[in-house]
């Protein structure tokens, strides 16, 4: 097999190209929304000549996405947007088979990930594609440099569209950026059932714990957190979710769920998922009351949900299975983190399942397309996905399982406007 190849590239090993291909194409087969507009993208080439740099997490899914953009006329470049996310063999492939430069390696360190968002950006992109927000922030603060030739962005996720609106309340976001993860479309799906499965798809991965009995304790109830209680008492956990916002607390309580303070519940927990989008959250004070043979996992964007530093004070550290470290702590108890307290469900597992990426990453590949035909008369800031496009990302799912629904008669259509007719 040849390994040579003149596309730009910074991956592990490009003899895994194969194996990567046939994951590649598995994942397909689970994305047909996706596929048909890789079919429209082909014919009519609405994205010719546009240079894209794209920050996502380099899996089988994204790498369909990018087939996407490259069918459709886009020149396109990617990096990681998380050290642990990489699927070694999905990088080797997008370069060596799909000819695509792609610029992440699994388990590489902070100055490797940042070196690789670099040469994404020395690539001189018109647009970006970012999950998290380091390209947007890095092309705002270091490399201002080529800014300016960026007209618009995308940003996939719920942490990521966070720190744009910072941005934008700020006054220094200087160009357009569509916001997928507000499309319905994306969050009622990748978020729910895919951070729901993946994170406990993750957790059994790692450790082949039993979930049936135990105590498993999600902090934050948002559309991931949702997912993550909703699939551990499906397999028969007592789940206790921590929250700050009263109406969701409430809602956790009323979906069937025990809520209590964190303080409460880190002492009676055997496993604790932090979902927040915060810092911080599992701190020192859960620390000090938590069982022996705790598990702390994290499901959330960046590896600064669980206050690793407090755990890691004078506890000897070891690695007892792949992405599980046991701290072992002065006082002798012994709590075990998942894959550094990263994001779980994508280091430790494959991420979110290919049927719901399909969903978010049509939603990407309209909105770029989108963009390339109307982003120079978008203001700067965040905006929402057009509800045409996440309205027709719904109509082609559905009618890709073969599921009909209903339309409105004309007279409902009338009901539904008028006022005048009571009880
Ligand atoms: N984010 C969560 N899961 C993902 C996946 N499978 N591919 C890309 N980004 C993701």
């Amino acid at each position: 097999m040849t390994t040579q190849t003149s596309v730009k590239h910074d991956v592990k090993d490009l003899s895994l190209a194969r194996h990567g291909r046939d994951r590649i194409e598995w994942a397909a087969t689970q994305m047909p929304v996706l596929g048909l507009l890789r079919e429209r993208f082909e014919r009519e080439k609405p994205l010719s000549g546009l240079r894209i740099a794209a920050c996502l997490h380099v899996t089988t899914e994204t790498a369909n996405l990018a087939i996407t953009l490259k069918a459709g006329g886009a020149d396109l470049v990617l990096c990681a947007s998380n050290p642990l996310s990489t699927q070694d063999d999905t990088a080797a492939a997008l370069v060596q088979e799909y000819g695509i430069s792609t610029f992440a390696i699994k388990g590489e360190d902070s100055a490797s990930y940042y070196r690789h968002i670099n040469a994404a950006i020395d690539f001189g992109p018109q647009l970006t594609m970012d999950d998290g927000c380091d390209l947007v922030t890095c092309l705002h603060t270091e490399r201002k440099d080529r800014l300016d030739a960026v007209f618009a962005g995308t940003e996939e996720t719920t942490t990521g569209v966070i720190r744009l609106r910072s941005m934008a309340a700020e006054g220094v976001l200087r160009y357009p950026v569509i916001a997928i993860n507000e499309a319905d479309t994306k969050h009622l799906f990748d978020n729910r059932y895919g951070t729901g499965q993946s994170t406990v798809d993750a957790i059994m991965r790692s450790t082949n714990i039993l979930l049936a009995g135990r105590t498993v304790v999600v902090c934050g109830y948002g559309w991931c957190g949702r997912g993550v209680a909703m699939r551990a008492h499906g397999l028969g956990a007592h789940v206790i979710v921590t929250e700050v916002n009263p109406t969701r607390a409430l809602e956790a309580l009323m979906d069937g769920h025990r809520v209590a303070s964190l303080e409460e519940a880190a002492k009676i927990a055997d496993i604790v998922v932090t979902v927040t989008g915060n810092v911080n959250v599992f701190d020192r004070r859960h620390i000090a009351v938590l069982k022996d043979g705790a598990i702390l996992a994290n499901s959330g964007h960046f590896n600064d949900e669980i206050n690793l530093k407090a755990l890691a004070e004078g506890a000897t550290i070891r690695t007892v299975r792949d992405f599980v470290q046991e701290y072992r702590l002065q006082d002798g108890r012994k709590v075990y983190v998942l894959a550094e307290g990263r994001l779980v469900n994508i280091s430790a597992a494959e991420g979110h399942p290919a049927a719901v990426m399909d969903m978010s990453f049509a939603n990407q590949s309209l909105s770029v397309e989108y963009l390339k035909a109307n982003g120079a008369n978008l203001a700067p800031g965040v905006h929402d996905v057009p509800v045409e496009i996440d309205q027709e990302v719904a109509k082609t799912k559905l009618h890709s399982l073969g599921v009909s629904i209903d339309t409105l008669t004309e007279e409902q259509v009338a009901y539904l406007g008028s006022w005048q007719s009571g009880t």
